[in-house]
């Protein structure tokens, strides 16, 4: 035999003990893809997986390349999708005379100069692509590509066999049984083998809000040394945020060890963007949805006044004067997402000195028949194309509901789209989103009035307050009620 061919029966039979074990689907999956590039003698090796629109490819698994690689490789898509859907072998014996990729430049800095991708599929449909990286320039052989297509099967079935989860069975469930065509893509492929139920209920919400989501994609070395090496599998990431999220939980031992060692990948990895989502961060983050331990909370009325009438009135005056300059000999078309807004757009409004239309729209709400996903649940009557259009909000938060917003706003063609809010809730900011005018910038706090709501009370204060909680033997507001 080959040296060659012993090295792949060597790899293969590796990459079926790993199988066969109790490693969680991911480290299965980054075992196989380091095996192979090790006997195929490349540099790298990645599995790029579909998105749910089939449109982009994005980094699932992957062993030595860099991180600037790894962030500019779902870009790379567009060009060699077409192929990997055909379910064809790519051959790029020459990258940097190559049309098909997208960046030379970056391939030329990671020292890539060959690729050989081969199409991952389960049960016949293609779902991704595993792909080798190659320092030389050269083409490769039939035994290679063999090689590589048959741990591309492999893939397919830790794929196929990590969905099935819990969470798989409920997502099943949520589905009306009469599916003609089959659940979303990525929903499909993601590892639900949540290791906490608050993860399973943050991927509910980033579906709800069509926010494309990973779970445990990627380990980070964060200490090597002769004694072995420490990793940190962050909990999600949103290709489209480029962001990773790890959620901590109550625990404050557990809490500081994830903190460290979120710092420890900051300054290893400069370029990733990670945030903590701490416990109660969370808790607080789906009461807003009425979940969560919070949700229940009983309220004992109004806390501090954060912005009083006469505040909020002057800042209002001074954003309609700032807004009127900037659109000057334009006629504005004032959007509003019901119903928070209302009372900050009709004093606006009423300030600009150039015409505007005013129209609004509504969006179903999370929490509120969990399997379906943002929607419009009452539209415009407006026509924006050509419009110069400016949103209106009340608050951003995550900024979930803006993009959603955004992109549907988007759709309808208008000459030009910009944001108006009232609050900015900016560290809480999970998508980042454009904002041409702010009235205040707020901490990380719940806040009614001027038509903010708690579970639709509050809207009608004339100022705007901490909601006050009641903590058990908690030191309490010295609550100004309404
Ligand atoms: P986002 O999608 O997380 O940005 O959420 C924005 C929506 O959450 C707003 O339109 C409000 O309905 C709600 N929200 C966020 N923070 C507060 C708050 O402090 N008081 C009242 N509603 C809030
Ligand atoms: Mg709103």
């Amino acid at each position: 035999m080959s040296k060659q061919v012993l090295g792949f029966t060597k790899a293969l039979s590796e990459i079926a003990d790993a199988l066969n074990s109790s490693l969680a689907a991911g480290e299965k999956l980054r075992l196989m893809i380091k095996v192979a590039a090790r006997a195929l003698g490349v540099r790298g090796c990645s599995l790029m997986l579909l998105d749910a629109q089939k449109k982009r490819l994005i980094h699932a698994a992957s062993h030595g390349l860099s991180e600037r690689y790894l962030r500019k490789g779902f870009l790379e898509s567009e060009k060699s999708l077409s192929e990997i859907l055909e379910g064809k072998a790519i051959h790029i014996p020459d990258v940097l005379n190559d049309p098909r990729i997208q960046f030379q430049e970056l391939a030329e800095q990671e020292h890539i100069s060959s690729i050989l991708g081969v199409p991952v599929r389960i049960r016949g449909e293609v779902v991704g692509t595993l792909r080798i990286y190659n320092r030389m320039k050269r083409d490769f052989n039939s035994g290679e590509e063999g090689f590589l297509n048959t741990v591309a099967n492999l893939v397919g079935v830790v794929l196929e066999t990590g969905r099935i989860g819990d969470a798989g069975e409920q997502l099943l469930e949520s589905e009306t049984r009469v599916v003609a065509k089959p659940a979303p893509l990525a929903s499909q492929l993601k590892p639900v083998a949540f290791a906490h139920p608050s993860e399973e209920e943050f991927a509910h919400l980033l579906d709800f809000y069509q926010i494309e989501w990973l779970y445990e994609p990627r380990s980070f070395e964060l200490r090597w040394d002769g004694k072995g090496s420490e990793m940190f599998t962050p909990d999600f990431y949103l290709p489209v945020l480029d962001l990773y999220i790890e959620m901590t939980t109550m625990k404050p031992e557990l809490a500081r060890e994830k903190n460290r060692k979120v710092r420890r990948l900051r300054e290893l990895y400069p370029g990733v963007n990670i945030k903590l989502l701490a416990r109660r961060d969370y808790d607080r983050l789906i009461a807003k949805y009425g979940h969560g331990p919070l949700a229940g909370t009983k309220t004992r009325g109004v806390g501090r006044v954060f912005f009083s009438a006469a505040q909020i009135q002057r800042r209002v005056r001074q954003l309609a004067k700032e807004i009127s300059k900037d659109y000057e000999g334009r006629h504005v078309v004032l959007v509003g997402v019901l119903r928070g807004v209302f009372c900050f757009m009709a004093d606006l409004m009423r300030y600009l000195t150039v015409p505007a239309d005013v129209d609004f729209m509504s969006i179903s709400y999370y929490g509120v028949g969990r399997s379906k996903a943002v929607h419009v649940t009452k539209d415009l009557d407006l026509n924006l194309e050509g419009r110069h259009v400016l949103l209106v909000e009340d608050i951003v938060d995550t900024g979930m509901t803006l993009s959603f917003v955004l992109g549907y706003l988007k759709e309808r063609n208008p000459a030009s789209l910009a944001v108006c809010t009232l609050l900015d809730k900016r560290v809480r900011r999970l998508a980042e989103v454009k904002l041409a005018y702010v009235g205040f910038e707020i901490p990380d706090e719940f806040l009614v009035g001027y038509g903010l709501d708690y579970q639709e009370e509050y809207r009608n204060l004339p100022f705007i307050a901490l909601l006050s909680e009641e903590k058990p033997g908690a030191e309490q507001d010295t609550g100004q009620s309404a």
